[in-house]
């Protein structure tokens, strides 16, 4: 039976700050994010988005009255969760109007957690052939304003239903998995941004990487000639094509040529939104999937899911049939393409005026956010 995923729905809040002119204020030469980190708009994310909203907003783009009588499992990945105790899945559950019999649970390894969710998803599916599973990753990506880390930053969710006969990708059994305990990026419980070893984050990336691609050629004989597309996860889009190109001398010139062809179809979206942690690995195969114009039915994606601390899995995909039919793409291209432009200040502005970690009532800016789900503010130490 083919379990995998059936559709792909995407979010992100409707601000943006332009990378050559964040460049220009930060005293860099605009190359250096353009081409150096590979950015060239970044996601600024309102008060009045978190992970829930965000991802309410992403899964309400696929979630129909038939899933909402299949879905009997909600898995929901984040690393920008709004409470240490209640699920982020649990809000989700009544906001998309799916049944109260179902089970929902939140998942956290930093970027990884949506790939752990998919894959618990499949084994789910593989068990209850006529279920369905929501997964979903939803993220804010901040380390603060003037550091290394500011061009990397963005946000925003992806959501998936995996079910059997997916009309996307079916997913093949098995992956390669790499865990090790090291401090590459965290983020501790009284910290609102990110701790990072940047340049170590990026070489323990490419060595992940290239033990789980190793890894899986091992185990499942797989050549590097029989993938179409390789998609990474993205924190910055220079960083999946540092680990692709740490690999090409395996293949021949046409190959490495078309790997890189479709590397730059993923990350068309990706470079527009910047790092959505959970979500960024599925934002770059959905920038594949509806850009690339040599796709095909039967045709391999490897798939290279990095969450810091540090997990890596590597996993391989077959393109389905119509695919195209299946993605709803003006949706996707509308979330993108109705943005607003923030000048420099403003940016600022908005990175600074989030909710405080206290028990103060609290309202967002809320009139200003367009989207269907959006966070009102605190009130009694409750999300609103
Ligand atoms: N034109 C073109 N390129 C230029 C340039 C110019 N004018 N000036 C500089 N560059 C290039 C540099 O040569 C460099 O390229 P290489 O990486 O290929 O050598 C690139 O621009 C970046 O320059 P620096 O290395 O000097 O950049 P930096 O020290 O300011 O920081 C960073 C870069 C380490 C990625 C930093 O942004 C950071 O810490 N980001 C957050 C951490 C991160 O994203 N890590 C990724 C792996 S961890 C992970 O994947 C999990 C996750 O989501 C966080």
């Amino acid at each position: 039976m083919k379990v995998g995923i059936d559709k792909i729905g995407f979010y992100t809040p409707k601000w943006y700050v332009d990378m050559a002119k964040l460049a220009r204020a930060r005293n860099e030469e605009p190359d250096k994010y353009l081409i150096g980190i590979g950015q060239t708009k970044q996601a600024v994310i309102p008060n009045s988005q978190d992970a829930v909203t965000m991802a309410a907003n992403a899964a309400d783009q696929i979630v129909n009255d038939d899933n909402r009588k299949k879905i009997d499992l909600i898995l929901f990945g984040t690393e920008s969760g709004i409470d240490n105790s209640k699920s982020a899945a649990i809000y989700l559950q009544r906001l998309l109007g799916l049944p109260n019999t179902i089970q929902s649970v939140e998942l956290k390894q930093a970027c990884y957690a949506m790939t752990a969710g998919i894959q618990l998803a499949k084994d789910h599916v593989l068990a209850h052939p006529d279920s369905q599973v929501l997964v979903v990753g939803a993220d804010i990506a901040r380390y603060g304003l003037h550091n290394a880390g500011e061009p990397t930053q963005g946000g925003g969710a992806m959501a998936v239903v995996i079910s059997a006969n997916p009309r996307i990708l079916a997913i093949e059994n098995g992956s390669a998995h790499y865990v090790a305990d090291i401090m590459d990026f965290w983020r501790p419980l009284y910290a609102t941004e990110a701790l990072v070893d940047g340049k170590y984050s990026s070489k323990q990336y490419i060595e992940f990487f290239q033990q789980t691609f190793a890894q899986y050629q091992k185990q499942h004989g797989l050549e590097i000639s029989d993938l179409q597309a390789l998609v990474f996860h993205l924190p910055y889009t220079k960083m999946g094509l540092k680990a692709l190109r740490a690999i090409l001398p395996e293949t021949d010139e046409s190959h490495a040529n078309q790997l890189l062809r479709e590397f730059e179809y993923s990350r068309v979206f990706n470079r527009q939104v910047g790092n959505l942690y959970t979500g960024s690995l599925y934002l770059s195969l959905l920038s594949l999937l509806v850009n690339s114009e040599s796709l095909n039915e039967t045709q391999k994606i490897g798939l290279f899911s990095y969450g810091s601390g540090a997990e890596g899995e590597f996993y391989v995909a077959t393109v389905q049939s119509n695919y195209k039919q299946a993605l709803h793409e003006s949706t996707i291209t509308n979330v993108l393409s109705n943005r607003e432009e923030l000048s420099i200040p403003d940016y600022e502005k908005m990175f600074k005026s989030q909710m405080p970690l206290s028990d103060a009532d609290f309202v967002t800016d809320y009139e200003k956010d367009s989207a269907k789900f959006y966070l009102a503010g605190q009130k009694d130490q409750q999300r609103q």
